[in-house]
């Protein structure tokens, strides 16, 4: 837990000297976690000019501590992609953030998200049918993308052409927010940079879906609630995470109940149990590898002296992984409360997409539960993605 400096001088903070974004460690982070966790509160990791918090206390304190913790410099790993984002919904600080968010959350209220229930759960159930019995299949492609795919970017509200780039320009998006240096995040600049270009177009408001988030983003415009710049950056907030997100959740999902044993079969006969296994799912494997944020003061961390500006990244994988919070945290077990998990973040920002994902998550889970007797996972490939872990490719059988 951190304090304010009060005078008193604290410890040197500990380096981090692992490759985060090696291949190798993006593919097996977990040990690499343990390590930072155990090292300190808070480490240097000069490789990329950052600090990284690892345990869960102090990740989710900062979380919630926004004053401290600013996302206004931007929240990914890098100044081009932090300059980028200043001033989406992401990357601000109240009271910006807090008439950003009303207007992003809007579409995503209880209510609203009640009238999509049903036409999301007949969609589910339907595919999950269709695919029972089916030869051996890619999970990813025709059941964890089936509904972002189908109803959430129809949602978002983009003209056709826009909608068939969403998945190419989320991905870029979040490669973009990685590390500088990492091949990834380079390559990923230029098409985040025509994402960016497309939505800003002067055209474009006239051309989204009729009923869309995106355009009611528009009416807030006409009706002086925002300014044009403003609905722009708020936009990149449903074009961005509404899609890999979710979509990589689901494969994990999959995969963790065909690979631990015994976690399916209790399930199947216990679909109360659906929302607690989405909520293990994201402690042990959520997709999202961190984001960052930068310090407003000087301040301790433990005994260690963090200064005013530094960039610190939130480690959100390796805090859920804390043993310090969860007791065998390598155990994947969906009978486990772990709602407190940060796989959604925490405090102002935690993701506004969140009961979207887990209504999303549980109708398919619903369906899988009742029409699956058994998945098989007959092979994997995972994403190369710097920012988001999931798989790119699961090859199952149901039956
Ligand atoms: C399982 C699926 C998802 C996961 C694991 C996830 C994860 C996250 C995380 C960790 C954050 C916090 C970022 C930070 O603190 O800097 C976040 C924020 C956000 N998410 Fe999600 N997300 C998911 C689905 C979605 C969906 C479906 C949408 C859109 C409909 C969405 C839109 C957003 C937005 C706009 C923010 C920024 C909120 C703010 O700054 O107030 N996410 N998400």
């Amino acid at each position: 837990m951190y304090f304010d400096k009060s005078g008193m001088a604290g410890m040197q903070i500990p380096r981090f000297d692992i490759d985060l974004f090696s291949p190798d460690i993006m593919a097996a982070p977990f040990d690499a976690y343990r390590e930072l966790r155990d090292l300190g509160p808070i480490c240097e990791v000069p490789r990329y000019g950052l600090y990284a918090m690892g345990r869960h206390a102090d990740v989710r304190q900062s979380l919630i501590d926004w004053e401290a913790f600013s996302s206004a410099h931007g929240v990914a790993l890098n100044d081009t992609c932090n300059r980028y984002m200043t001033g989406t919904a992401i990357a601000s600080d109240p009271p910006q953030h807090q008439r950003f968010r009303s207007l992003l959350a809007r579409p995503l209220a209880p209510k609203r998200l009640m009238e999509m229930q049903a036409r999301l759960a007949d969609l589910a159930d339907a595919r999950v049918r269709e695919m029972v019995g089916h030869a051996p299949f890619d999970a990813m492609a025709m059941l964890a993308r089936h509904l972002p795919l189908s109803v959430i970017s129809e949602m978002v509200g983009l003209p056709e052409e826009g909608r068939q780039r969403m998945m190419e320009w989320a991905a870029a998006g979040f490669n973009a927010m990685g590390a500088s240096g990492v091949a990834q995040t380079d390559l990923a600049m230029p098409v985040m940079g025509e994402m960016v270009g497309y939505i800003c177009d002067a055209n474009l408001p006239e051309r989204f879906r009729e009923g869309s988030w995106a355009q009611a983003l528009w009416h807030a415009v006409q009706q002086d609630e925002l300014t044009t710049e403003e609905a722009q950056a708020i936009l990149q907030g449903y074009v961005t995470p509404s899609l890999d997100t979710t979509i990589y959740t689901l494969g994990t999902i999959l995969w963790l109940l065909a690979t631990y044993q015994g976690q399916w079969e209790k399930l199947k006969s216990n679909p109360a149990l659906i929302t607690r296994c989405i909520n293990e799912a994201l402690r042990f494997e959520g997709p999202a590898r961190g984001f960052s944020r930068v310090t407003t003061r000087d301040m301790l961390i433990g005994s260690h002296s963090l200064p005013a500006g530094a960039r610190v990244m939130t480690v959100l994988p390796a805090a859920n992984r804390d043993e310090r919070r969860y007791p065998e945290p390598d155990c994947f077990d969906i009978t486990r409360d772990a709602s407190d998990h940060v796989g959604f973040g925490a405090g102002i920002h935690r993701c506004v997409g969140a009961n979207l994902a887990m209504m999303e998550l549980t109708v398919m889970l619903q369906a899988i539960t009742r029409h699956v007797r058994q998945i098989e996972v007959l092979s994997t490939k995972r994403t190369d993605s710097t920012m988001l872990r999931g798989f790119e490719r699961l090859d199952v059988r149901l039956s």
